[in-house]
């Protein structure tokens, strides 16, 4: 990809180019705001971007689609690669840095011999449970990429709800003066997520995809209304998977607590239903929140 392109989003690969612009910026009492993301960007990441223009003065983004964070069966080779296509549209955006380092550069010792950092508890559980070693290769590659970039906040999307409280632990526990920041997720007018994986689903699959979002927002609406949380999350299982999904789980979370079961409904004004199932090889996940079921 051309360096230079396109106007007005410089394209950085190594790291003393980025922290050299990140210290030039400094020099003039800029505030930064970082955006990671692994690319093929869509409207959820720009708004992003547009959500981290309102918290800085300068926003760099990085696109780098992390080796260790997919399982050895996932779908790392295949992610979808869009680089040219994505800085056009971060430019449009308003981000003024796009960060792509290749493997070589985030894990110089090599992927096989790189420090990793584990999250106890929230790694394990939800998704964790089912893509082992992934929140380990997230959490990695976050702590690396403020590292570099040492921003003053960072912007992360609310769909990948236990990917933004592991890392607000990461943050919390390891004293990185970065404010985390989570932005709502955007979603197709039928109510699906907007997702890069998306773009993996047949005619077919699209048109049963967003059952996942309305089988979470009936949870929620169900444990509210005081049906025991286990019959709920089987009962929203069962019909997910009649509808041809193969369901990793539905659970109801507080999401300060993401790793404790909650029994029963208690007036907890942080409850939130999340959600991971698979139609056909293309896995997705979603959540939804106590507050927005008004929506
Ligand atoms: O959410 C993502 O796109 C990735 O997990 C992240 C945070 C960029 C780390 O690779």
């Amino acid at each position: 990809m051309n360096e230079s392109a396109p106007a007005g989003l410089a394209v950085v690969r190594e790291v003393p180019a980025l922290r050299a612009a990140v210290a030039a910026w400094r020099r003039q009492g800029a505030r930064i705001a970082f955006v990671p993301t692994m690319g093929n960007l869509h409207a959820g990441h720009f708004a992003l971007v547009e959500e981290a223009r309102r918290q800085a003065d300068r926003v760099v983004a990085s696109i780098f689609v992390n080796p260790t964070q997919f399982g050895p069966s996932e779908d790392f080779q295949r992610y979808p690669r869009t680089p040219e296509q994505d800085a056009q549209g971060l430019a449009r955006v308003g981000c003024d840095l796009l960060f792509l380092p290749d493997v070589e550069t985030l894990y110089p010792l090599g992927v096989e011999r790189s420090v990793r950092i584990v999250v106890p508890d929230l790694a394990d559980v939800l998704c964790g449970a089912h893509r082992p070693g992934h929140f380990a290769g997230v959490a990695t590659v976050v702590a690396r990429l403020f590292n570099l970039v040492q921003p003053d906040v960072a912007v992360f999307g609310r769909k990948d709800l236990q990917q933004l409280q592991l890392i607000r632990h990461l943050v919390a526990d390891l004293a990185f003066p970065v404010r985390i920041l989570g932005v709502p997720t955007r979603r197709e007018a039928d109510g699906l997520a907007l997702s890069s994986r998306n773009q993996y689903l047949d005619a077919e699959q699209r048109q049963r995809a967003p059952a996942l979002y309305r089988a979470l927002r009936g949870l929620l609406t169900e444990v509210r209304a005081g049906v025991a949380v286990g019959r709920a999350e089987r009962a929203a299982a069962e019909a997910l998977a009649a509808q041809g999904f193969e369901v990793d789980y539905v659970a109801v979370r507080r999401e300060s607590a993401l790793h404790s079961p909650v029994v029963a409904f208690e007036q907890q004004p942080d409850l939130v239903a999340l959600g991971a199932a698979r139609l056909g090889t293309t896995r997705l996940i979603d959540n939804v929140a106590l507050a927005e079921l008004e929506d």
